[in-house]
């Protein structure tokens, strides 16, 4: 049954390609928007793309009009808390003057629905090792967190114009499609958990530990990895939300389980048959929090939501991806 278009912006990147199938399976058309700047055309298998920058209001309006979507999601932005920090410009400007353009472009079009990709960073420092509700004090310690956090006031602001949100702030977001038709593909890649199943695989020389003077319980940063499906389903489920009638909030996505940087090295070894690697201890990376796991309450109350996947498949679903053909020949042809 074809339910109706969704509107993806950065559909051809790695957690808005897994929405993409999840929509296609639930039976809407997603329609992928995406400059293609980090995302790639191959991950857009479920529905047409419009290579289109959100900057460009004019040509997102025309989209908007072609399409008439029940809702946007929005996932195109700069996302690396490390870039953030060494180029807070860009931030601003595709996560910030970005949203702003496609806000602006909603109200042009008409389209009264958002959902908005945020993040675990707007939380900034927390001083314990509890799970974070919504309610959890809003301190962003880096760039990327920063810009979430206007592009979430932005958003919910322009309710006054009858649009209708909800912001989603993302943990951990890893895993990849059990069937391996979508994985993660970050180029750099800089997040932990493809990088380690990496070294496992002898893709790379090694795997390094940024900071081992945390105060967690081993030293390093915790934690909560929450599987991309798990994430998708959330986004229909937020969708639906809103086209059925429900308000504007905003929620955390996470398992409510931390995991540290050495126990996830030590996951993956496991789980790829006790492969050694080497693994380097090193300073500090700049802007890293120490401990960030979620309290999911409200999504479980709001959203019916709850995370399907533990560690173990997130690893399992990772390790599968990254030693599939399509992975290596994707890069053999670039
Ligand atoms: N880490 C290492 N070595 C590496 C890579 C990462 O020790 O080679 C550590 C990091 O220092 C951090 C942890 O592993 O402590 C996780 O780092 P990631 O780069 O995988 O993820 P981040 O927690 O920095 O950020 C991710 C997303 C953000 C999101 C955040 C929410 O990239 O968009 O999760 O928790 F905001």
């Amino acid at each position: 049954m074809d339910k109706d278009n969704i509107i993806v912006l950065g559909g051809a990147g790695y957690i808005g390609s897994h929405t993409c199938l999840r929509l296609s399976e639930e039976g809407y058309t997603p329609i992928v928007v995406d400059n293609l700047s980090r995302g790639y055309a191959e991950a857009v298998q479920w529905g047409p793309l419009e290579k289109a920058d959100i900057l460009d209001t004019l040509s997102l309006t025309e989209i908007f009009k072609k399409y008439k979507p029940l809702a946007v999601i929005h996932f195109a932005a700069l996302i690396e808390v490390g870039e953030s920090v060494k180029d807070p410009t860009s931030f601003w400007k595709n996560n910030v003057v970005g949203a702003l353009s496609v806000l602006e472009a909603m109200k042009v079009a008409g389209v009264k629905n958002i959902v908005f990709s945020s993040t675990a960073a707007v939380y900034g420092q927390p001083d314990t090792e509890e799970p974070l509700g919504e309610d959890s004090s809003l301190d962003p310690i880096n760039p990327y967190g920063q810009t979430k956090l206007a592009a979430e006031r932005m958003i919910r602001d322009h309710e006054s114009f009858g649009i209708k949100s909800v912001c989603l702030r993302y943990f951990n977001a890893c895993g990849a499609d059990p069937e391996g038709r979508v994985g993660e593909m970050h180029n750099p890649e800089t997040h932990l958990i493809p990088l380690v199943v990496q070294t496992a695989l002898g893709l790379r020389q090694q795997i390094s530990i940024f900071g081992t003077d945390y105060p967690t319980a081993d030293g390093t940063c915790v934690r909560d990895y929450v599987h991309v499906l798990d994430l998708a389903d959330a986004h229909i489920k937020a969708v639906e939300h809103l086209t059925g009638g429900g308000e504007t909030f905003v929620c955390n996505l996470g398992t409510g389980s931390g995991y540290s940087v050495r126990e996830i090295i030590n996951a993956v070894k496991e789980m790829s048959g006790n492969r050694d690697f080497e693994v380097l201890e090193t300073d500090r990376r700049s802007g890293d929090q120490a401990f960030l796991v979620a309290d999911n309450k409200h999504a479980q109350k709001i959203l019916g939501w709850q995370p399907t996947s533990g560690l173990e498949e997130n690893i399992r679903t990772a390790l599968k991806f990254h030693s599939s053909d399509k992975y290596r020949n994707f890069w053999k042809n670039r």
